[in-house]
């Protein structure tokens, strides 16, 4: 255990499906671990009707289906009994005084209190504003927290709206807007093998470096969430944040320590070093996509033009990535669920050997992000008894065969954790939640203006997206990288 203050936490949103699938199967885990302060009581909010027992059954129902590990009957008994539920509005201040009382019933001590807005986006700023008119956010008894889950506003003009109308009630150190991508330990890995090692930073520039790949392919479609997504597509539910996020990993200079100033100014600045994408720079660095019966799922317009797939050429003007492009990539209904970032190494600039095919295949690190986490080395070696021929062949780290099976937690343990202990390094900070909408911004006003409009482009499910995207590629004499290293 890392912190014994007391703390309560409120879930704005709680009959929904993060709740009952991430959220509290995380906040669970934590406290069979120990690492839940010895006092706290957890909170449900929202508009349905459930007593507490009510709440803890239909909780546990999701623990069943949802969590990855086994818990005794004792340890369940246990944490739901810090588990409790208020039926409210999110407009309403007699309601929001009622979850005062509440909690103030349940805390014995210091007032520190998180308020988690897992409620769709819409109503984030009327939230916080009940509860700073309820006084429940001045921090005179205790500490306040804010998490504020994705997405965070539709484009830069409502994120920097919505910046302004949250600051007016809470200062930045207590907002902790969520990525869940960061909670994976792949992703935080991204920094471990950077700037834990010296083999791999003196390399990671221009002079060595040809491309950087980043994929995030997922097999499922729009499930349930047609109507939700249909007004989002791609760029903002996975690039404006998922994949910038990674991008930033990647691409940062080194911070000088792990303190989240140092941390999220090296991300906003290498963001910043991206130059937003111009209307004749779209068409020719962008692909837009969607898969074929799209438009027959629930919720969906028929004649939707939202796209579920995207590939996107960056391009980072900055001294250590000048002319190394950044292609990524990410949609629904393909061949695999992977994560991966590929780095592409130049060729050698003399060869000895006589070359067997017209491309050597280029040195390459593969991180896996999931879902076989680990990290691949791909080099050149001589074939045994032949004169001078060459194949590739991969050095192999698999988290699962050095550090077990079960070893990943859930990437929301890590993020409630840090929400608990105060340390804001893996959440996003305004001006770079602002940054990211700054790239993705223009993109989508070239997508969706009426003139100069991009064609959508289809792609089969279960293909690894359009053809399209091949071209993207093709047009720099490249290809895209597939799971296992080979190119496709
Ligand atoms: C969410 C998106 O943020 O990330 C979803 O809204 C997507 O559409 C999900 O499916 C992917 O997360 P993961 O952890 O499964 O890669």
């Amino acid at each position: 255990m890392n912190n014994n203050s007391p703390v309560s936490i409120v879930i704005f949103g709680a009959s929904g499906d993060l709740t009952q699938r991430k959220l509290v199967p995380s906040l669970f885990n934590l406290c069979r671990k120990d690492r839940m302060p010895q006092q706290f009581s957890i909170v449900g909010y929202g508009g349905t009707a459930f007593s507490d027992d009510e709440f803890r059954v239909h909780l546990e129902e999701g623990l069943k289906e949802f969590a990855s590990f086994k818990y005794s009957k004792k340890e369940w008994e246990n944490f739901a009994s810090r588990l409790f539920y208020l039926r409210g509005r999110y407009d309403n201040e007699a309601d929001f005084e009622k979850l005062d009382t509440l909690l103030k019933e349940k805390e014995a001590g210091p007032e520190n209190r998180i308020y988690y807005m897992a409620t769709p986006p819409g109503v984030f700023p009327q939230i916080v504003d009940v509860l700073a008119k309820t006084g429940q956010l001045a921090e005179d008894g205790g500490w306040r927290r804010v998490v504020i889950e994705k997405p965070f506003g539709t484009d830069l003009e409502s994120a920097c709206r919505l910046n302004e109308q949250i600051h007016k009630a809470l200062d930045e150190r207590q907002i902790y807007r969520i990525d869940h991508y960061l909670g994976k330990e792949t992703v935080q890995n991204i920094l471990v093998a950077r700037f834990a090692n010296t083999i791999f930073e003196p390399l990671w520039n221009r002079n060595y470096i040809d491309h950087v790949e980043i994929t995030v392919a997922e097999q499922v479609g729009v499930e349930h969430r047609g109507r939700f997504y249909d007004k989002v597509g791609v760029l903002r539910d996975m690039f404006q944040n998922h994949l910038l996020q990674l991008v930033s990993l990647v691409a940062m200079e080194p911070p000088v320590s792990f303190e989240a100033a140092s941390l999220r100014n090296e991300k906003v600045k290498v963001l910043s070093a991206i130059q937003p994408m111009k209307e004749e720079g779209i068409s020719r660095r962008t692909v837009r996509a969607q898969y074929k019966g799209y438009r027959e799922e629930e919720g969906v317009d028929p004649n939707s033009t939202t796209a579920t797939y995207a590939a996107v050429r960056l391009q980072i003007d900055n001294w250590r990535w000048q002319g190394v492009p950044f292609y990524l990539r990410s949609g629904k209904n393909l061949k695999e669920k992977l994560s991966q970032v590929t780095i592409e190494f130049k060729e050698p600039p003399h060869l000895l050997f006589p070359k067997i095919d017209e491309h050597m295949t280029p040195n390459m690190l593969v991180l896996y992000l999931q879902p076989d986490e680990g990290m691949h080395l791909r080099f050149e070696a001589k074939v045994p008894d032949t004169v001078a021929s060459m194949r590739s062949v991969d050095m192999e780290f698999h988290y699962a065969d050095s550090f077990g099976k079960t070893a990943i937690p859930e990437s929301y343990e890590r993020l409630l954790l840090d929400t608990i202990t105060g340390d804001a390094s893996l959440f996003t900070r305004a001006d770079e939640v602002e940054t990211a909408w700054g790239l993705i911004d223009p993109i989508l006003q070239g997508w969706e203006a009426p003139s100069g409009k991009q064609q959508l482009a289809f792609y089969e499910p279960g293909s690894w997206g359009p053809s399209e995207a091949d071209e993207l590629l093709a047009r720099e004499n490249r290809k895209w990288s597939t799971w296992d290293g080979r190119k496709q």
